[in-house]
Formats: structure tokens, C-alpha cells, sequence
């Protein structure tokens, strides 16, 4: 039985998803106006319902019962974060965090995770970097050999914004106004315009391969174009990690146009590169459904 924490464009795409592609049910879903909760699970024409409310609204559905957060999390088994991220605080999903000992853990929220990253045991996260190309299951699978360094683009809308500058000759303002009515910018602009969201990136990367970094360690220049052709790269090398506008060479192998993430990992007997699709509501919800699954068979 799934707590859904968050009813957003991923939230109401994982619900979907979850209801097509498994047997699992959700007994509790939350937005910011309040939670609903049905200990049997809802069904799912409960959820179509869930899916017809408006944002914020759930727990006017006339769907399951009005829950408080507490009690929901003593009846479910794990709890899925897709709630905005906050990197002040990790609010709200922090505190839930904090109540959910016993539970596992399933985010695409990668504040709490990047403030206290060694404090949650049982949690899955690889819809927080690169959702649609599973990076962190191959961060993982390298274990035990040194990782020397990782380059990336990280951030899709920012490349995006580049991408339109450099290749097809839009103005930078232009370019931003573009991804903000594409929905790919986060709500808070300035999380990716000022690298706060591939500095977090990189800060799971690290932590994910056994290297402790903090967010604050994590030098940032913010978004700019410098010239063709520039990329807003994220790196990790020797303890130090960073995220600047670069201008590539035309044959590095970092460029990849518009939304698309790339990550070369330099290893002591490998260099691997990895593309692919990075965030976006259907490949974000994947890769949570993957997490679900394997948390409802531990
Ligand atoms: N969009 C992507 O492609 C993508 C990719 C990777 C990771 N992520 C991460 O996934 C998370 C969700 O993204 P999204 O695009 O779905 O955002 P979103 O559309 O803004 O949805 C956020 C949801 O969280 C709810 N919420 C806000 N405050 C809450 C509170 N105090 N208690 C309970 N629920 C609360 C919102 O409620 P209301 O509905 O009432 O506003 C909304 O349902 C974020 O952390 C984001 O960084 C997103």
C-alpha cells in the first residue's frame, strides 16, 4: 500500500502508471490542501476521480476520508515524495520524512535527499537525476572501482535555453519565456538558471558513488551564453565539484541538443557516456514505478 505525497503533473502520471502497469494501490494521496486516505486501497475508478480534481482539491474529492499525515503513514508501507523541492528547508517533505521511520522511501524530490543524504536508509531515488536514463542504477553497478571523474549536462531546461540561443538563433530572454511556457523550467526559475538544481545532481551523484558533498561545496556560475558553443556543464573531479557555462570543443562528446542529458564517468579502467532523456513527467514516473516496485519486494 503506496502514500502518494504530492497530486502534480508526476504525482497524477505515477497514479496512472501505477494503476495500468501494476497491482499495487495507493490508500493515501496528498497535495497542498490536505490528504485522503482508504485503508483497502482506492480503486480504480476512485482514482479517475482523484485525476478529475483540481489541484489542490483532494481532499474535497468525496473520495476515501480526510486523513492527517500521521495516520496515514502508520497504515501504508511506502511513501512516495513527489512534492516541490525545497532547499532551504527540504519542507514539506522533510518532517513527513522524519515520521516515515519503517517505511521505504520512493522520491523524484531531491531536496531532502541533497540536505541530509546519509540520513535516510531505506530510500530510492533514481528519478532525481536523469529519470529517464537510470544513472544512478549505473553509479551504483561500478562499485568497487574509482570513479576519477564525472562531466555532465544535467539540467535539460537550461541546455534547452542554449541550444535555442546557439543553434536556432533566439535571444536568451526568448529562449527562458520559451521553456517556462514548455513547463520545463522548476516553478522557482532561478533552480536552474542559477545551477542550483545540477549542483543537486551532483551532489546525489557523488554521494551515490561514496563521496560525501554537500550542497554548499558545490562551486555555481549561473546560466549565460558565452559564445557558440556553450554548454552548462556539471562536474566532479578530485573533490571538487562545479557548474559553470563552458564552451565545449565541437568534438566533446557532451553535446546533446535541447532537453537531452548527457554524463561521461571516467573510471581507473573505463570512460563510459551515457545519453538519454533527463526529467519529464511520463520518464520521471518511470523510474518512481521502477523504485516502487523494488521497495514493495524487499
Ligand atoms: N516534472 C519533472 O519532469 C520532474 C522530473 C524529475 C523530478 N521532478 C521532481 O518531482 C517533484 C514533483 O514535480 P512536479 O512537476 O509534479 O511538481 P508539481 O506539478 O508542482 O506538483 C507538486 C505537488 O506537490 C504538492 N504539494 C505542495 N505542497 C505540498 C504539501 N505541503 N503537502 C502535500 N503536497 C504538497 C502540490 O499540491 P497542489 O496540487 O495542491 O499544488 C502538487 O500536487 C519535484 O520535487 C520535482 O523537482 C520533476
Amino acid at each position: 500500500m503506496i502514500l502518494l505525497f504530492g497530486f502534480g503533473g508526476v504525482g497524477r502520471t505515477y497514479a496512472q502508471l501505477l494503476y495500468q502497469r501494476t497491482s499495487y494501490r495507493l490508500c493515501a494521496v496528498f497535495d497542498s490542501g490536505g490528504g485522503v486516505m482508504k485503508e483497502e486501497g482506492f480503486t480504480p475508478s476512485e482514482i479517475a476521480a482523484l485525476l478529475n480534481t483540481a489541484r489542490g482539491a483532494v481532499s474535497k474529492a468525496g473520495v476515501g476520508r480526510p486523513v492527517h499525515i500521521d495516520e496515514a503513514l502508520d497504515r501504508c508501507r511506502v511513501l512516495v515524495d513527489v512534492s516541490p523541492p525545497n532547499y532551504q528547508n527540504g519542507e514539506p517533505a522533510a518532517s513527513v520524512y522524519r515520521k516515515a521511520r519503517g517505511l521505504a522511501i520512493v522520491t523524484a524530490n531531491k531536496a531532502p535527499l541533497v540536505l541530509n543524504f546519509g540520513e535516510y536508509r531505506n530510500i530510492y531515488y533514481k528519478a532525481t537525476v536523469m529519470a529517464g536514463t537510470p544513472l544512478v542504477d549505473l553509479l551504483r553497478g561500478l562499485h568497487p572501482q574509482e570513479v576519477k571523474t564525472v562531466r555532465g549536462i544535467l539540467n535539460g531546461s537550461t541546455n534547452y535555453i542554449l541550444t535555442r540561443v546557439y543553434r536556432d538563433g533566439v535571444s536568451f530572454n526568448t529562449a527562458v519565456e520559451e521553456a517556462r511556457e514548455k513547463g520545463i523550467l522548476e516553478p522557482d526559475p532561478t533552480l536552474d538558471l542559477e545551477g542550483v538544481d545540477p549542483a543537486a545532481k551532483l551532489v546525489i551523484i557523488a554521494n551515490t558513488l561514496g563521496i560525501p558533498l554537500s550542497l554548499s561545496q558545490v562551486e555555481r556560475q549561473p546560466v549565460t551564453p558565452l559564445g557558440p558553443i556553450t554548454r552548462y556543464i556539471a562536474v566532479l573531479e578530485g573533490g571538487r565539484a562545479y557548474v559553470k557555462p563552458a564552451r565545449l570543443p565541437p568534438e566533446d562528446p557532451l553535446h546533446v541538443d535541447y532537453t537531452m542529458n548527457a554524463v561521461e564517468i571516467t573510471t581507473e579502467v573505463n570512460t563510459i557516456l551515457v545519453k538519454g532523456k533527463g526529467a519529464g513527467r511520463l520518464e520521471t514516473a518511470f523510474a518512481l514505478l521502477n523504485d516502487t516496485m523494488r521497495a514493495m519486494s524487499t
